[in-house]
């Protein structure tokens, strides 16, 4: 099992677009400055997507340039989600050298999330990949394990999926557990599979714990040899166009388990405490993540 874990924060991404009241950029801007400051390496910050479909990201742009401006030259790894060339465009006016673009997996929820076929998408991502040829694009697979409207999702079709954007030259890619229901063995398999394949490309996993699985599951990705693994603080998240999502594993929670069981991930567990305790007290949504220090009393 590896034994460094390469923590990737999508909190200010996932965790925020379920959000239903508007958060201020200001606070968007200073958790984003707290989880940095806790140690983490590499985030999600946001996404540029059609105000429309998710009002909350409308300040995409604002945060990201004011990120920049305090830790663009910190060799930090930030980057955003984009569902399309136009949205790649918008991340890379605001500075971000990275991208991830989303495609599910699944016919029905890529309608749903995106309003494309996945073979319109695959032919979106070779659009973007020759308008933005200095762009770094990753490739994030909604619904990679199972799927809102048609349950589970065969492996072969994760397979397709690698193997057309890998032509592409996508080297990067991210199996996302939407809804949550994968099991800690489903994972397991997936990736095993997915490595034995695809040796040479980068492997992330994104896990929401809609029935307390996430956690698991996150370990059981580290076991089958994945160390590049998402979570969002506060245990904030969910695709609103994915009826039943909850929210990511919560960061807190996993860095917890992570340094208690010895793996190094460079995180600073009590500032990423503090930053979900300031979290919850400025935005109201579905938190998991356990909020108090060991020895602290439990109202
Ligand atoms: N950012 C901002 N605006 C965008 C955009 C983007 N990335 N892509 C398209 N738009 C705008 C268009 O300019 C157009 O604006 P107008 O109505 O003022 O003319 C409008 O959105 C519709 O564009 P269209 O290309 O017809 O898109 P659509 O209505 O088929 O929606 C998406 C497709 C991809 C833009 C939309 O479904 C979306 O943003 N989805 C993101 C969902 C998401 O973030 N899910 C959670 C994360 S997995
Ligand atoms: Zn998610």
């Amino acid at each position: 099992m590896a034994q460094h874990v390469n923590f990737i924060e999508v909190g200010p991404r996932d965790g925020f677009q379920n959000v239903k009241d508007y958060i201020p950029a200001d606070i968007k801007v200073k958790l984003i400055d707290d989880l940095l400051a806790a140690g983490v390496r590499r985030m999600e910050m946001t996404s540029f997507v059609s105000p429309k479909a998710i009002p909350q990201m409308r300040d995409a742009a604002e945060v990201v340039c004011r990120t920049l401006e305090t830790h663009g030259d910190e060799g930090v790894e930030l980057y955003a989600l984009v569902p399309n060339t136009y949205g790649a465009k918008a991340a890379a006016a605001a500075g971000l050298r990275e991208v991830a673009t989303v495609i599910s997996v699944s016919e029905s929820h890529n309608k749903a999330n995106i309003n494309r076929t996945v073979e319109e998408s695959l032919q979106g991502l070779e659009k973007m990949r020759q308008a933005l040829p200095d762009l770094n694009i990753n490739l994030s697979m909604a619904t990679a394990f199972t799927c809102p409207f048609e349950g589970i999702t065969p492996v072969e079709n994760v397979l397709k999926i690698i193997r057309r954007a890998a032509g592409l030259g996508i080297t990067r890619f991210c199996l996302a557990d939407t809804i949550g229901e994968a099991d800690p063995k489903m994972v397991r398999d997936t990736l095993t599979i997915v490595q034995q394949v695809f040796p040479d490309i980068t492997l992330d996993v994104h896990i929401h714990d809609t029935r307390n699985m996430g956690i698991a599951c996150t370990l059981a990705a580290l076991e089958a040899g994945v160390c590049n693994v998402q979570a969002a603080l506060g245990g904030l998240g969910g695709c609103p166009f994915a009826p039943g999502a909850s929210g990511n594993v919560a960061s807190e929670d996993l860095i917890f388990m992570l340094n208690k069981m010895g793996f190094t991930t460079g995180i600073d567990f009590d500032k990423m405490l503090a930053a979900a305790k300031y979290e919850r007290s400025v935005i109201t949504g579905n938190f998991s993540g356990h909020q108090v220090h060991i020895g602290e009393p439990c109202h």
